[in-house]
C-alpha cells in the first residue's frame, strides 16, 4: 500500500509535455481539451517521477475558478487519491483569493458527483442536452447515454 504522503504536487511548467493520456480519462477529446487547456494552470501529482494523476483549472471571470479537467491514472484510482488531489486544489484556489470554484460533470455520473459533495460542492444548476449539443457523436458512459451536465459550486 502506497503512502500518501510519497505523493508530491507541482504546477506543470511551461515547455514540459501536456499530458494528454491522463487528461483524456476526463475528456472525450483533444480537440475538447485543447479548447481550454492553454488558459488553464496545470497541477500534477507524481508518485517519485510517475506522474499520477492531472487537473487543469482556469479562471472563468473575476474571483470564480472552474475545475476542468482532474483525472487520476486508472491504476491509482479509487485509493483515494481523486479525493486528496481535490482538496490541494481547492486550497489553491483560497490561496488565490478566488471566492468561487466551479466543477461540472454529467448528472448521471454517480462517482464523480458524491466525490465533489463530499469535497464540499453543491449542484447549482443542470444545463439540458449539454453533451447531445456540443460533442459531434453520442458519449455512451457505463451504458447510459450523457446528456445533461450538472453545474458543481463551491463558494470559498
Ligand atoms: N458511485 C458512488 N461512489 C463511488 C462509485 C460509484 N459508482 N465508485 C467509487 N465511489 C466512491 C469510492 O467509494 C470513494 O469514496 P470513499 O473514499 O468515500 O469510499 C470515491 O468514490 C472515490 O474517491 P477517490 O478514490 O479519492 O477517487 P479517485 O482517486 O478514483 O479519483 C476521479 C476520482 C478523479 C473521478 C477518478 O476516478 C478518475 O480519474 N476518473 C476518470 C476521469 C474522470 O471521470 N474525471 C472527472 C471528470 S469531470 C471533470 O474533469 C471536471
Amino acid at each position: 500500500m502506497t503512502n500518501q504522503a510519497d505523493l508530491t504536487l507541482r504546477t506543470l511548467t511551461p515547455g514540459e509535455n501536456i499530458p494528454y493520456s491522463l487528461l483524456l480519462l476526463a475528456d472525450e477529446t483533444k480537440e475538447a481539451i485543447d479548447k481550454y487547456i492553454h488558459q488553464s494552470v496545470i497541477y500534477v501529482l507524481e508518485y517519485g517521477k510517475e506522474m499520477i494523476a492531472v487537473c487543469a483549472t482556469a479562471m472563468i471571470s473575476e474571483g470564480v475558478m472552474e475545475i476542468k479537467n482532474i483525472a487520476v491514472r486508472e491504476d491509482w484510482q479509487n485509493k483515494g487519491v481523486g479525493y486528496r488531489f481535490l482538496l490541494d486544489i481547492i486550497d489553491k484556489a483560497r490561496e488565490q483569493e478566488c471566492s468561487e470554484l466551479i466543477i461540472c460533470t454529467p448528472d448521471c455520473a454517480k462517482k464523480q458527483l458524491y466525490l465533489y459533495q463530499k469535497a464540499g460542492f453543491c449542484i447549482s444548476d443542470i444545463v439540458r442536452d449539454y453533451y447531445r449539443n456540443h460533442y459531434p457523436e453520442p458519449i455512451i458512459e457505463n451504458g447510459i447515454e450523457l446528456k445533461d451536465m450538472a453545474i458543481l459550486k463551491m463558494s470559498l
